[in-house]
Parts: C-alpha cells; sequence; structure tokens
C-alpha cells in the first residue's frame, strides 16, 4: 500500500518546538492546496473517498485522530497524534478519517487544486478502478 509515515525535524529548543515543510524537500510534491478539518464532532467519520490522482499528506498539527486506509486488497489502521508526524497517502486510496479528539486540526497539504471530478465516492465503484488497472 503506498502509504508512508514521515517523521518531520522538529527545530527545537528552550523556547519550544518548530517544523517548516518544504515543496520537493520534506514533501514529496508541489504543494497546490492546503486545508484543514477541525470542530469534528465526537464520532463522526468522515472521507469516505479516493482519489484518482491527487496526492496527499495528513498532519495531525494539534489532537489526535485515526485514519483508515485501504487499497482494495487490504486495509490498515494510521493514527496521527504528533505535530511532527505527517501521512503520505498516495491516488487510488479510499480513507476514512475518526476518532477525532475534540481538539484536533487535521492539516492537508494536496499535489492539485480541488477538483470534484478526482474523487471517487463510491467504494464499488473504486474496487472496480482498481481492478481493472
Ligand atoms: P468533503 O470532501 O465532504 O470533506 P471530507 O471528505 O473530509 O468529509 O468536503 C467538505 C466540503 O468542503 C465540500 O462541500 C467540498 C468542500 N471542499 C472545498 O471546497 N475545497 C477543498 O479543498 C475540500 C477538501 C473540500
Amino acid at each position: 500500500m503506498h502509504v508512508v509515515k514521515y517523521m518531520f525535524q522538529q527545530h527545537g529548543d528552550a523556547r519550544g518546538m518548530l517544523v517548516a515543510l518544504e515543496e520537493r524537500r520534506d514533501i514529496p510534491f508541489e504543494i497546490k492546496r492546503v486545508y484543514y478539518l477541525y470542530d469534528t464532532g465526537q464520532g463522526v467519520r468522515r472521507g469516505f473517498h479516493a482519489h484518482k490522482s491527487l496526492e496527499q499528506i495528513l498532519v495531525c498539527i494539534h489532537g489526535s485522530c485515526k485514519i483508515l486506509l485501504d487499497n482494495g486488497h487490504e486495509k490498515k489502521v494510521a493514527a496521527l497524534e504528533k505535530p511532527y508526524e505527517g501521512l503520505y497517502i498516495a491516488n487510488d486510496i479510499w480513507r476514512e478519517m475518526y476518532d477525532f479528539s475534540p481538539d484536533a486540526v487535521l492539516l492537508v497539504l494536496a499535489s492539485d487544486f480541488y477538483r470534484e471530478e478526482d474523487y471517487i465516492r463510491d467504494y464499488d465503484e473504486f474496487l472496480k478502478s482498481i481492478n481493472h488497472k
């Protein structure tokens, strides 16, 4: 499954911590879009889609959440609990985000602008698209 957990370099000293993310250095694609999810209700599950070509890196910069990842053949769960952890998710991977702590802020760096045509929002359609490749 093309999913990679990154541990970003932390620049810390007695004053506190800082993480810097640079395109093509820390992030393996050009960053065209940044968005973030916050105030996610307790027990809410979000996502439920795959992308035809979009690549993303998710960083839970505050709080924690879990991500179910599914490439059509295997499933796994990744937990994001630290502001220096990043989760790279390639295209063609179904994802569901859940177990958001009340204070969670999930930052997403994306390789392209928002295009609804890039989404596969139906799970059966996702499985068909995988099996046709
Ligand atoms: P949605 O895809 O439903 O979020 P999630 O998969 O996390 O549950 O997006 C919620 C709304 O935000 C939807 O109306 C589309 C809009 N949206 C944008 O306008 N731009 C974006 O970059 C994203 C990710 C969503």
